[in-house]
């Protein structure tokens, strides 16, 4: 049995209960992943060949820092950058560093800005110069897999309902989803009850309530699903070294459906950006 509590009425931490927030709520969310979206949006001008993932995060950083935002992931669990910047093979969590992106990279940018003590939590794909077509395949099909799992999210129907829909579709296009990862609760805290997977089967899970607020953000690969993580302990990849791709939006349960906090004001979606 899954317990709910009035978000105002719970303690600030991950007890399993699950936190219903009320419109004051939706309201500072909105602005957070508002702010997310628009850093998304900015670094889209700067993903080419020869610039350093530090440089972006750099950016990353100073835009929050101008807005009176700052990165959830400094100094999260002994993380220290304002982003993860993930390419090619690398599933997620990739810390950013002075290597220079190549032609033919993809790449997964992943912020989290905190706003007045609300999470916004988003990460898209770029693409850096010309990449291959099963690369952009890649891309097209975990941008459309994440869009079906939010499809799926309205009052009654369950995490499970999210999941199954983001496994059947990537693995009807000859892809995998990884298991190791999930999305997850966020709002006053960055990783809060429930998980959300992104595998599984309908009505299986937790039921879905007006007031949630989550993740959805898959990963998928061109090969196997399996991962493991780097000697530096964050850094996932695929076993195989096959691609990777990710996109990931914080999304709040309506009396209706849901409300995608962190879509793109330009109206981004896959790459290229104009
Ligand atoms: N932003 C990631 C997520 O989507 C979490 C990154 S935690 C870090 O949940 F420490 F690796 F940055
Ligand atoms: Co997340
Ligand atoms: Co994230």
């Amino acid at each position: 049995m899954q317990n709910y509590i009035d978000a105002s009425q719970a303690p600030l931490k991950n007890t399993g209960t699950i936190k219903l927030y009320d419109e004051a709520g939706f309201e500072g969310m909105r602005r957070a992943c508002r702010l997310t979206a628009e850093c998304l949006d900015a670094v889209a001008t700067l993903v080419k060949p020869g610039i350093a993932t530090s440089e972006i995060d750099d950016f990353i950083f100073k835009f929050g820092a101008t807005r009176g935002a700052f990165p959830a992931t400094l100094n999260y669990r002994g993380y220290t950058k304002s982003s993860c910047i993930s390419i090619n093979h690398v599933v997620c969590h990739g810390i950013p560093n002075d290597k220079p992106l190549r032609d033919g990279d993809i790449v997964n940018i992943d912020v989290t800005f905190v706003l007045d003590g609300w999470h916004g939590d988003s990460s898209r794909m770029y693409t850096v110069g010309n990449v291959k077509r099963a690369a952009e395949r890649l891309i097209e099909v975990t941008w459309e897999a994440l869009m079906l799992g939010v499809a799926e999210v309205r009052p009654g129907n369950t995490t499970g309902d999210i999941g199954a829909a983001i496994q059947e579709f990537a693995e009807g296009e000859r892809c995998s989803v990884v298991r190791d990862f999930c999305g997850h609760g966020v709002g006053l805290l960055f990783h809060d009850a429930p998980n959300i997977l992104h595998y599984g089967r309908r009505g299986e899970g937790i039921r879905l309530k007006p007031g949630m607020i989550f993740t959805i953000e898959p990963m998928i690969n061109l090969g196997r699903p399996g991962v493991k993580v780097l000697a530096d302990g964050w850094t996932a990849v695929t076993r195989d070294r096959s691609l990777s791709a990710q996109y990931e939006h914080t999304v709040g349960v309506t009396e209706t459906g849901c409300e995608i906090f962190t879509l793109s004001p330009s109206g981004y979606t896959i790459p290229p950006y104009a």
